[in-house]
């Protein structure tokens, strides 16, 4: 007999239940994280346990670190949403898990918990696909949006894994038109912040240091703003910054560190920001949902504000919170699939690449 036929079907569920609570879990990259959401919205507990602190002497992830850490981890962070939740293990309906894209070995350990939850309890397991989970972690933050929205929309991802533009369609199916050819945008962040000797992440010191810095010390191309189609570069900002201070060392004198942060960001996000406005121009779309780590970034989200105004488009970009890796929206999407009934078996395997 099959041991998944035991598990409650989420037809027998959604009859029984006025209130859904779902426990998403993720651990794709080095972030363990856990999370307690009814109906899909309201986020009870947002559990994460960060290991930036571990991988900064690196200046990067260490994917055999991560996955170490991320055992140790997994049940104190479980039990840690479960409680701030003030909700019983036996009261969740459902455990959701990122499967995809990921660590391997990351992955593995929260599939994993995930399994031996859904078992345990005799739930449903709901596989999630990480990029999915990040659209939607819009939907989480937004009353205006909900899971049923029959709209059109430009979808931006960009993190440290990932830099693509989507179209979401009316039934929800999500296609990709563009993405990075080199380096992730979070990951071109992270290594100028790496050259500059900012530590790691680099994100968000950039972010604050070019604050009250000159975005115009250095104007750097913007590549392939004018390429026609919806694919971006990063990796030669990084590599113009690094071969104009190794010609002019002096540019690297203490004082000029922010300015250069400053111009990097300008130019990335200039990018971003002019290529997702051009392809909602180009699809007739007036709907964007920003979302991954560099969401957070105050410079995408300003920039991103002024221009969607001028060109009255309505921008949906999550709280800091939900921008970075989360487990408050894998049980969001988790919730979403439990009621159209998309379970998934406990043999679920892990990937290292996928599409949406
Ligand atoms: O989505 P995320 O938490 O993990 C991945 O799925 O990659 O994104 C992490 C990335 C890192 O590269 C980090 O430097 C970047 O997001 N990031 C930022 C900011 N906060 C995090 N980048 C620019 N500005 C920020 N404020
Ligand atoms: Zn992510």
């Amino acid at each position: 007999m099959s041991i998944t036929k035991e598990r409650k079907t989420a037809g027998s569920v959604l009859k029984d239940k006025e209130d859904i609570f779902v426990l998403g879990i993720e651990t794709s990259c080095d972030d363990t994280c856990a999370a307690v959401v009814k109906n899909g919205k309201e986020v009870l507990s947002n559990a994460v346990s960060s290991q930036n602190e571990i991988h900064e002497k690196y200046g990067g992830v260490v994917p055999e670190i991560a996955s170490r850490k991320h055992i140790e981890m997994i049940d104190i962070i479980i039990k840690e949403a479960l409680l701030k939740a003030d909700i019983s293990s036996e009261k969740i309906d459902a455990v959701a898990v990122t499967n995809r894209p990921g660590l391997l070995g990351s992955l593995l350990v929260g599939v994993g918990a995930a399994k031996a939850f859904s078992y345990y309890n005799k739930i449903p397991l709901i596989a999630i696909n990480h990029l999915k989970a990040h659209i939607f972690a819009n939907v989480l933050a937004n009353d205006e949006l909900n899971f049923d929205m029959r709209d059109e929309y430009i979808s931006l991802i960009v993190s440290g894994g990932h830099s693509s533009l989507y179209i979401v369609d009316k039934n929800l199916n999500i296609k990709e038109i563009g993405r990075t050819v080199d380096d992730a945008v979070g990951e071109a962040f992270d290594k100028v912040a790496r050259y500059l000797n900012l530590g790691y992440p680099g994100g968000p010191v950039i972010d604050k240091i070019s604050k009250n810095a000159d975005p115009h010390f250095i104007e750097f191309t913007r590549p392939m703003l004018e390429s026609g189609d919806f694919n971006f570069s990063f990796s030669g900002i990084k590599t113009a910054l690094i071969y104009r201070t190794k010609k002019f060392p002096e540019l690297l004198n203490e004082k000029n560190i922010p300015d250069l942060a400053a111009s990097f960001q300008a130019a990335a996000v200039d990018v971003l920001v002019q290529k997702t406005i051009k392809a909602c121009n180009k699809f007739k779309i007036n709907k964007i949902l920003v979302s991954g780590g560099v969401a957070a970034n105050s410079k995408l989200r300003d920039e991103f504000a002024q221009a969607a105004n001028r060109q009255g488009i309505k921008i949906y970009i999550p709280p800091v919170k939900f921008c970075m890796d989360n487990a408050a929206m894998v049980a969001s999407l988790g919730y979403f699939e439990f009621k159209k009934g998309h379970l998934s078996n406990l043999d679920i395997d892990v990937y290292s690449r996928t599409d949406l």
